[in-house]
């Protein structure tokens, strides 16, 4: 891998207590470029524009897929991958249900660790910060054919962050638009999915809410997710998750939440949630909360959902699930609670095995 690093760091002209989500970026970038049916070698230089034509593929078909994931600093200074091997297989799957060539495990390990070897200071010490790290591979070949491309480039940029929300989360049930129909794209990470949402989140917006339930393309009845987050409901003592069924992303939250709550003796099931058994549930005083979960988030509360007329206002539990599970998996993504799970690597460690 060639590495170019950067001579000065931009980092002293960094507020970090006032970070918008996604909008700064550290030092490097890694870029690496597919073409002849092969990947080349990667390489790590200062963040940077990358030059492009017009006629370059994804600026006219979108054919491009994405990852989030993150780097945590501990007390002593370490820094921490979350289940880094997760995001690189979905990657792979998201590419795989694009047309996109699969990116080889080394290029995208050796890759990450080395920026993040060269970035360290970007990951700040604290339970509210994080290094959000940004994977994609796009079509970067040029022809406005609407066709498969035969170049690639796949990059990783890095965006420190802070707490994404602040305060509970108001949503609104979705049941004109829809994220995600079957046998289309929403269970991978296409840029087009996200792309697809924006003018329905918008509209929600302004109406004053947050976010928006996304509900199946059918019957528009079943709950499915929270605008880019997995979805939680927990009725009496039992948290429900819907079952993931082809139009739902697999949130690597998700599936660790699933398995923290599970060994925390919590009743989970995973499967079909009306808005009917939302609204019986709320109305008989049974709906005790609601959550999201999600990489940027982590775990936040929501605090109303609103179908139509009826708003559902949710009150925190004294025993609130979310703030335990919460509390439990920034423990484990901060070094501070022990990894049972093999969730968490750390870059120096990990990188020195290759
Ligand atoms: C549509 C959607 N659902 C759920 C999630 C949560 O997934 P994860 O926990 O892997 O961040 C994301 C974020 O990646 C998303 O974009």
């Amino acid at each position: 891998m060639k590495i170019t690093p950067k001579g000065h760091s931009n980092i002293q002209d960094v507020d970090f207590n006032n970070l918008q989500f996604g909008a700064t970026f550290s030092d490097h970038m890694l870029i690496c470029k597919y073409k002849d049916g092969k990947w080349g070698e990667a390489e790590i230089k200062p963040y940077q524009p990358i030059p492009m034509m017009p006629g370059t593929q994804v600026l006219h078909y979108g054919q491009s897929v994405f990852e989030g994931m993150k780097a945590f600093k501990t007390k002593e200074g370490k820094v921490l991958l979350f289940r880094e091997e997760d995001n690189f297989n979905r990657l792979n799957k998201s590419a795989k249900r694009i047309c996109i060539p699969e990116i080889p495990k080394d290029i995208f390990m050796d890759g990450l660790h080395e920026i993040l070897k060269l970035d360290s200071d970007w990951v700040k010490q604290g339970d509210n910060y994080s290094l959000y790290i940004r994977p994609f591979i796009f079509a970067s070949g040029q022809c406005i054919k609407a066709t498969i491309s035969d170049e690639y480039t796949f990059m990783i940029i890095c965006s420190p962050t802070t707490t994404y929300y602040a305060g509970d989360m108001h949503v609104k049930i979705e049941q004109k638009y829809t994220r995600a129909v079957k046998g289309g794209t929403g269970a991978v990470k296409a840029a087009g999915n996200y792309a697809a949402s924006f003018y329905p989140t918008k509209l929600a917006r302004e109406k004053g809410f947050s976010q928006i339930i996304w509900t199946d393309s059918e019957n528009h009845e079943y709950l499915e997710e929270a605008g880019t987050m997995n979805i939680w409901v927990r009725i009496d003592d039992t948290l429900i998750t819907p079952k993931l069924s082809g139009t739902i992303l697999g949130g690597i939250t998700r599936d660790s939440i699933l398995q923290l709550a599970k060994d925390m003796g919590i009743t989970v099931e995973e499967r079909a949630i009306s808005i009917s058994e939302l609204r019986e549930a709320h109305q008989s005083g049974r709906l005790k909360e609601v959550f999201g979960t999600g990489t940027a988030v982590s775990v936040i509360f929501i605090g109303s959902i609103t179908q139509g007329d009826y708003k559902m206002q949710l009150s925190k539990q004294e025993d609130s699930y979310a703030q335990k599970l919460k509390k439990t998996i920034i423990g484990i993504q901060h070094g501070n609670l022990e990894d049972k799970y093999g969730w968490v690597a750390e870059v120096e460690s990990v990188f020195s095995r290759q």
